[in-house]
Protein backbone atom coordinates (compact mmCIF):
# COMPACT_ATOMS: atom_id res chain seq x y z
CA UNK A 1 0.00 0.00 0.00
CA UNK A 2 1.28 3.28 -0.99
CA UNK A 3 0.26 6.67 0.85
CA UNK A 4 1.57 9.81 0.06
CA UNK A 5 1.76 12.46 2.99
CA UNK A 6 2.20 15.82 2.41
CA UNK A 7 3.67 17.99 4.79
CA UNK A 8 1.95 22.08 4.64
CA UNK A 9 5.46 23.73 5.63
CA UNK A 10 8.31 25.97 3.75
CA UNK A 11 10.15 26.41 7.30
CA UNK A 12 13.40 24.19 7.16
CA UNK A 13 12.83 22.74 10.87
CA UNK A 14 9.05 22.33 10.54
CA UNK A 15 7.77 20.43 13.00
CA UNK A 16 4.62 19.54 10.94
CA UNK A 17 7.22 18.01 8.49
CA UNK A 18 8.85 16.54 11.08
CA UNK A 19 5.94 14.64 12.50
CA UNK A 20 5.13 13.45 8.81
CA UNK A 21 8.78 11.76 8.51
CA UNK A 22 7.82 10.21 12.21
CA UNK A 23 5.13 9.54 11.24
CA UNK A 24 6.28 7.36 8.12
CA UNK A 25 8.67 5.28 10.16
CA UNK A 26 6.08 4.12 12.49
CA UNK A 27 4.00 2.98 9.21
CA UNK A 28 2.80 -0.80 9.23
CA UNK A 29 4.67 -3.91 7.23
CA UNK A 30 3.39 -3.62 3.66
CA UNK A 31 2.73 0.06 3.91
CA UNK A 32 4.92 2.97 2.25
CA UNK A 33 4.40 6.49 3.43
CA UNK A 34 6.54 8.90 0.85
CA UNK A 35 7.09 11.89 2.37
CA UNK A 36 6.86 15.27 0.27
CA UNK A 37 6.66 18.75 0.91
CA UNK A 38 5.37 21.96 -0.91
CA UNK A 39 8.66 23.48 -2.04
CA UNK A 40 8.91 25.18 -5.53
CA UNK A 41 4.90 26.22 -5.80
CA UNK A 42 4.37 29.60 -7.18
CA UNK A 43 1.45 31.29 -5.76
CA UNK A 44 -1.71 30.66 -7.61
CA UNK A 45 -2.01 32.71 -10.94
CA UNK A 46 -4.46 32.13 -13.24
CA UNK A 47 -2.23 34.12 -16.16
CA UNK A 48 0.33 31.59 -15.06
CA UNK A 49 -1.71 28.61 -15.35
CA UNK A 50 -2.36 30.18 -19.04
CA UNK A 51 1.01 31.29 -20.08
CA UNK A 52 2.84 28.13 -18.39
CA UNK A 53 0.72 25.68 -17.83
CA UNK A 54 1.09 23.61 -14.44
CA UNK A 55 4.43 24.06 -12.60
CA UNK A 56 6.98 20.69 -12.33
CA UNK A 57 6.36 20.99 -8.82
CA UNK A 58 2.88 20.56 -8.67
CA UNK A 59 2.51 18.02 -11.49
CA UNK A 60 5.00 16.07 -9.04
CA UNK A 61 2.18 16.42 -6.40
CA UNK A 62 -0.81 15.60 -8.66
CA UNK A 63 1.15 12.62 -9.75
CA UNK A 64 1.95 11.53 -6.77
CA UNK A 65 -2.24 11.28 -5.16
CA UNK A 66 -2.92 9.77 -8.76
CA UNK A 67 -1.01 6.68 -7.69
CA UNK A 68 -1.16 6.20 -4.61
CA UNK A 69 -4.22 4.35 -2.54
CA UNK A 70 -4.46 7.43 0.68
CA UNK A 71 -3.43 10.74 1.37
CA UNK A 72 -1.86 11.79 4.31
CA UNK A 73 -2.48 15.55 4.82
CA UNK A 74 0.28 16.89 7.66
CA UNK A 75 -1.17 20.54 8.61
CA UNK A 76 0.06 23.68 10.41
CA UNK A 77 -2.37 26.26 11.81
CA UNK A 78 -2.31 29.80 10.83
CA UNK A 79 -4.27 32.31 12.61
CA UNK A 80 -6.90 29.47 13.76
CA UNK A 81 -7.39 28.29 10.47
CA UNK A 82 -5.48 26.46 7.17
CA UNK A 83 -1.71 27.77 6.29
CA UNK A 84 -2.05 29.91 3.04
CA UNK A 85 1.48 27.71 1.37
CA UNK A 86 -0.84 24.62 1.94
CA UNK A 87 -3.99 25.76 0.66
CA UNK A 88 -2.53 27.38 -2.39
CA UNK A 89 -0.60 23.86 -3.14
CA UNK A 90 -4.04 21.99 -3.10
CA UNK A 91 -5.71 24.96 -5.08
CA UNK A 92 -2.58 24.37 -7.62
CA UNK A 93 -3.22 20.46 -7.55
CA UNK A 94 -7.01 21.07 -8.47
CA UNK A 95 -6.06 22.33 -11.88
CA UNK A 96 -7.18 22.16 -14.62
CA UNK A 97 -10.48 20.83 -12.84
CA UNK A 98 -10.74 17.86 -15.14
CA UNK A 99 -7.48 16.06 -13.34
CA UNK A 100 -9.56 16.29 -9.80
CA UNK A 101 -11.55 12.74 -10.73
CA UNK A 102 -7.98 11.14 -11.23
CA UNK A 103 -5.79 13.20 -8.61
CA UNK A 104 -8.63 13.68 -5.66
CA UNK A 105 -11.79 11.95 -5.79
CA UNK A 106 -12.53 8.78 -3.54
CA UNK A 107 -9.38 9.25 -2.47
CA UNK A 108 -8.97 8.49 1.23
CA UNK A 109 -7.71 10.85 3.28
CA UNK A 110 -6.34 11.25 6.97
CA UNK A 111 -5.51 14.51 7.92
CA UNK A 112 -2.74 15.57 11.42
CA UNK A 113 -1.07 18.52 12.07
CA UNK A 114 1.56 19.82 14.82
CA UNK A 115 1.38 23.85 16.11
CA UNK A 116 3.63 25.54 18.48
CA UNK A 117 1.27 26.48 20.95
CA UNK A 118 -1.39 24.25 22.66
CA UNK A 119 -3.58 23.46 19.96
CA UNK A 120 -2.02 21.33 17.99
CA UNK A 121 -3.44 22.34 14.63
CA UNK A 122 -6.95 21.42 16.00
CA UNK A 123 -8.76 24.40 14.41
CA UNK A 124 -6.77 23.91 11.02
CA UNK A 125 -7.88 20.24 10.75
CA UNK A 126 -11.05 21.18 11.09
CA UNK A 127 -10.82 24.28 8.53
CA UNK A 128 -9.58 21.90 6.15
CA UNK A 129 -12.94 19.66 5.63
CA UNK A 130 -15.16 22.21 2.99
CA UNK A 131 -12.19 21.55 1.34
CA UNK A 132 -12.26 17.82 1.00
CA UNK A 133 -15.57 17.56 0.30
CA UNK A 134 -14.84 20.32 -2.63
CA UNK A 135 -12.59 17.99 -4.06
CA UNK A 136 -14.54 15.05 -3.47
CA UNK A 137 -11.99 13.24 -0.90
CA UNK A 138 -13.19 10.66 1.17
CA UNK A 139 -12.03 11.70 4.71
CA UNK A 140 -11.31 9.05 7.57
CA UNK A 141 -12.47 9.90 10.56
CA UNK A 142 -11.50 6.79 13.04
CA UNK A 143 -9.05 8.91 14.34
CA UNK A 144 -7.84 12.32 15.42
CA UNK A 145 -4.10 13.28 16.15
CA UNK A 146 -3.08 16.60 17.35
CA UNK A 147 0.71 17.37 18.31
CA UNK A 148 0.37 20.70 20.61
CA UNK A 149 4.07 22.14 21.83
CA UNK A 150 5.56 20.35 19.08
CA UNK A 151 9.03 22.21 19.72
CA UNK A 152 9.47 19.60 22.52
CA UNK A 153 7.64 16.96 20.88
CA UNK A 154 10.88 15.11 18.99
CA UNK A 155 14.42 13.83 20.34
CA UNK A 156 17.90 15.02 18.11
CA UNK A 157 17.06 11.85 16.04
CA UNK A 158 13.36 12.96 15.05
CA UNK A 159 11.48 10.19 17.37
CA UNK A 160 8.70 11.07 19.45
CA UNK A 161 10.09 11.86 22.98
CA UNK A 162 6.69 10.88 23.94
CA UNK A 163 6.19 7.44 24.04
CA UNK A 164 2.27 8.08 24.49
CA UNK A 165 2.27 10.30 21.56
CA UNK A 166 4.14 7.97 19.84
CA UNK A 167 1.58 4.89 20.65
CA UNK A 168 -1.33 7.56 19.31
CA UNK A 169 0.46 8.45 16.31
CA UNK A 170 1.45 4.86 15.23
CA UNK A 171 -2.04 3.94 16.05
CA UNK A 172 -3.78 6.67 13.96
CA UNK A 173 -1.19 5.46 10.63
CA UNK A 174 -2.54 1.51 11.37
CA UNK A 175 -6.24 2.93 11.74
CA UNK A 176 -5.57 4.91 8.33
CA UNK A 177 -4.00 2.08 6.70
CA UNK A 178 -6.43 -0.33 7.63
CA UNK A 179 -9.44 1.94 6.16
CA UNK A 180 -7.80 2.44 2.82
CA UNK A 181 -7.29 -1.34 3.10
CA UNK A 182 -10.62 -2.00 3.47
CA UNK A 183 -12.36 1.09 1.56
CA UNK A 184 -9.49 2.14 -1.08
CA UNK A 185 -10.36 5.10 -3.45
CA UNK A 186 -14.41 4.89 -3.98
C1 LIG B 1 1.11 30.67 13.58
N1 LIG B 1 1.07 29.73 14.61
C2 LIG B 1 -0.15 29.36 15.14
N2 LIG B 1 -0.24 28.29 16.02
C3 LIG B 1 -1.45 27.90 16.50
O1 LIG B 1 -1.54 26.94 17.27
N3 LIG B 1 -2.60 28.55 16.14
C4 LIG B 1 -2.58 29.61 15.29
O2 LIG B 1 -3.62 30.14 14.98
C5 LIG B 1 -1.32 30.04 14.77
N4 LIG B 1 -1.26 31.08 13.90
C6 LIG B 1 -0.09 31.35 13.23
C7 LIG B 1 -0.08 32.28 12.20
C8 LIG B 1 1.07 32.48 11.46
C9 LIG B 1 1.03 33.46 10.30
C10 LIG B 1 2.25 31.78 11.78
C11 LIG B 1 3.51 31.99 10.97
C12 LIG B 1 2.26 30.92 12.82
C13 LIG B 1 2.30 29.11 15.09
C14 LIG B 1 2.59 27.82 14.36
O3 LIG B 1 1.97 26.76 15.05
C15 LIG B 1 4.11 27.60 14.33
O4 LIG B 1 4.72 28.65 13.59
C16 LIG B 1 4.49 26.26 13.75
O5 LIG B 1 5.87 26.09 13.96
C17 LIG B 1 4.15 26.18 12.24
O6 LIG B 1 4.39 24.89 11.74
P1 LIG B 1 5.82 24.45 11.12
O7 LIG B 1 6.29 25.50 10.17
O8 LIG B 1 6.75 24.27 12.28
O9 LIG B 1 5.53 23.14 10.46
Amino acid sequence: MQIVGIAGSLRKGSFNRQLLEAMAALAPEGVTIACHGIEGIPVYDGDVENDSGIPAAVETLKEACSKSDGLLLVTPEYNQSVPGPLKNAMDWMSRPPKDIGKVFRGLPVALTGASAGPNGSRAAQYAWLPVFRGLGLQPWFGGQLYLPRAGEAFDEVGQFSDPDMRDRAQQFVSGFARFVDQNGRQ
